[in-house]
C-alpha cells in the first residue's frame, strides 16, 4: 500500500495526541502565522552532515551522546547554564572518546526542549484540577489557573529563547572555547574536588602532553579546525506540532522539506502511535529522527514504525532510543532488535537509561538511582554484545548545575539530600560530577565494545 500524500500540514488530519486544548484557537492561529515568517533555527546541510555522522553510528564506527535538560526552562536561558550543560557534555564526550577511540557525536537536548508529554491531562490538588504543566512552550508549572493556560505566545517565547541559547552554543563551539587545549576549563569548580572530576583532570593532562608532543612535531594545532571547534547538533521531542509545522520549510537545494526548529526530533513513547499525528508528520521530514522505544512496544510495531519512518532505509535517518528500566532491558529489548537485524534495518540504537527508571523518593520528589542508571546501560551493552549488533549511543538527562535531583553517584547523594537543590521543572537529572561519573562507566563499556567490533572485523 502506497503511503498518502505528505505535507506539512497532513498530520491535521490524524489524532494528536499529548497536545492542550488551546483555548484561543484564533490566537493560536496568529502565531503560527508570525513563527512562519521566522528564519529557520538551523539549515538543512547541517541536518544532513548530521544524517552523515549518525550513519557512522548506524554502522558501528561511532557513538551518538545526547544530552541536556528534561525540559528546558524560560527562567534558565541565561549563559552561565547554557555554558555549564555544555562543558559537562564536552567533558563526557572527551571521557568516551579518550577510553575507546571512537569518534562520538554530541547532539543536545537544547535550545528547543521546551515541551512535555503527561501521563495524565489535569493535575489534582486538594480536590482543584486543573490543566497538567506540559512544559514552558504550552504554560506555567505554579498550580494556579492562570499559569496552566495553555498560551500561544509561549510558542513565540520558546522560539526566542531557542534563537538566543543557539547564537550562544555556536559562539562556544566554534569560538576556542571548546577547543581541545580548553579541557582543563570545562571542569567547574564543583565537579573538580569530585574522584570523577580528580580521574577527568588526569585525562586532561594526558590530553595536553598529547598536544604538546604534537606541536613540538611541527603540526600547527591552530590551524586545525578539528582540534579548535567542535560540531554541536540541538534536538528535542517534536511533541507540540503547530510549532513544528511552522518551522518546517523547503529546502531550496534538493526540494526536501526540514524541520527547522532543530537538528534531529524524536518521537516520544506516549506518541508513536503509527496512526497518529506525531509519525505522520516525522515521515515526511527529511532531518534525522529519534523514536523512542519503551517496554510495551511490539517487534510488530517496531517494524511497521520502521518502515513508516525510514522506508528507504538510509542509515543516520533513524535512532532508536531504547528506554525498558532497568528489569525489563533483558525481556524486551533482544527481541527488537533481533527482529530489526533480519530485516536488514540500519538504524542506530542508542540508550535512554533514565526515562525507565524515574521513582518517587520518601518525601515524594521525582528522583532516580544513579545505579539503576547504570545498570540499565550496562544491560544495553550486554544484548547488544550478545547479538554481534552495535550499542550505538547514550541519551541523558542532565545539567552543568550542581543539583541534587538523582540519588547515589560518587557523592552518595541520598534521599534526604534531596530537598538541598532540587530545581528540576520536569524530570530529575545528573548533576554534573553524576554525568562524568556515567561517561566514565561507559567509556569503559564502549571501549570492550569497540575492540570486540575490531576483532569481529
Ligand atoms: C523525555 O525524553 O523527556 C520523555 C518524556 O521520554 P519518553 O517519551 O521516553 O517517556
Ligand atoms: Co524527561
Amino acid at each position: 500500500m502506497s503511503p498518502t500524500p505528505w505535507s506539512p500540514s497532513s498530520w491535521r488530519e490524524r489524532p494528536l495526541a499529548q497536545n492542550p486544548t488551546w483555548p484561543d484557537p484564533v490566537h493560536l492561529a496568529q502565531v503560527e502565522q508570525e513563527l512562519g515568517t521566522k528564519p529557520p533555527l538551523v539549515f538543512a546541510g547541517e541536518a544532513r552532515r548530521l544524517r552523515a555522522q549518525l550513519a557512522e553510528a548506524a554502522d558501528g564506527r561511532a557513538f551518538v551522546l545526547q544530552a541536556g535538560d528534561c525540559a528546558e526552562s524560560f527562567h534558565e536561558g541565561a549563559a552561565d547554564f547554557i555554558r555549564d550543560k555544555l562543558k559537562v557534555i564536552l567533558q563526557m564526550a572527551v571521557a568516551l572518546t579518550y577510553a575507546s577511540g571512537v569518534p562520538v557525536v554530541k547532539v543536545g537536548r537544547i535550545a528547543g526542549q521546551f515541551a512535555k508529554p503527561r501521563s495524565t491531562p489535569l493535575e489534582e490538588r486538594d480536590g482543584v484540577s486543573l490543566e497538567a504543566f506540559r512544559g514552558h512552550i504550552v504554560n506555567s508549572e505554579e498550580f494556579t489557573p492562570e499559569a496552566r493556560r495553555p498560551n500561544p505566545d509561549r510558542l513565540l517565547a520558546a522560539y526566542h529563547q531557542s534563537v538566543a541559547t543557539l547564537n550562544l552554543l555556536r559562539a562556544f563551539t566554534t569560538g576556542g572555547f571548546a577547543a581541545l587545549n580548553r579541557v582543563h576549563a570545562w571542569n567547574q569548580q564543583f565537579v573538580a574536588q569530585s574522584p570523577e572530576g580528580k580521574r577527568y583532570e588526569v585525562l586532561a593532562d594526558d590530553i595536553d602532553r598529547a598536544l604538546n608532543f604534537m606541536r613540538a612535531c611541527g603540526v600547527d594545532l591552530d590551524d586545525d579546525h578539528s582540534l579548535s571547534s567542535v560540531e554541536f547538533y540541538t534536538s528535542h521531542e517534536a511533541l507540540i506540532l503547530p510549532y513544528e509545522q511552522a518551522l518546517t520549510r523547503q529546502d531550496s537545494l534538493t526540494g526536501d522539506w526540514y524541520d527547522c526548529s532543530a537538528h534531529l526530533l524524536w518521537i516520544g513513547d506516549r506518541t508513536r502511535d503509527l496512526d497518529g499525528a506525531h509519525v505522520e508528520f516525522a515521515r515526511g521530514i527529511t532531518n534525522p529522527l529519534g523514536l523512542k522505544v519503551g517496554p510495551s512496544t511490539t517487534p510488530e510495531q517496531l517494524v511497521r514504525l520502521v518502515h513508516a519512518l525510514n522506508p528507504d532505509n538510509i542509515p543516520g535517518r533513524l535512532t532508536l532510543i531504547s528506554r525498558m528500566g532497568r528489569d525489563r532491558v533483558l525481556e524486551h529489548l533482544p527481541t527488537l532488535v533481533e527482529t530489526l537485524l533480519h530485516e536488514g534495518s540500519r538504524v542506530v540504537w542508542s540508550c535512554d537509561p533514565m526515562h525507565g527508571n524515574t521513582f518517587k523518593a520518601v518525601g515524594g520528589q521525582k528522583t532516580r538511582s544513579f545505579d539503576d542508571v547504570l545498570t540499565e546501560v550496562a544491560q544495553f551493552f550486554s544484548v547488544h554484545q550478545a547479538l554481534g549488533t552495535w550499542p550505538g549511543g547514550l541519551h541523558v538527562e542532565l545539567t552543568g548545575d550542581n543539583v541534587t535531583e538523582c540519588v547515589g553517584g560518587g557523592e552518595r547523594l541520598e534521599e534526604s539530600d534531596l530537598d538541598l537543590n532540587y530545581t528540576s521543572i520536569c524530570d530529575p537529572r545528573l548533576n554534573g560530577s553524576q554525568s562524568l561519573d556515567m561517561a566514565f562507566h561507559v567509556s569503559e563499556l564502549l571501549q570492550s565494545a569497540a575492540s570486540a567490533r575490531t576483532r569481529s572485523l
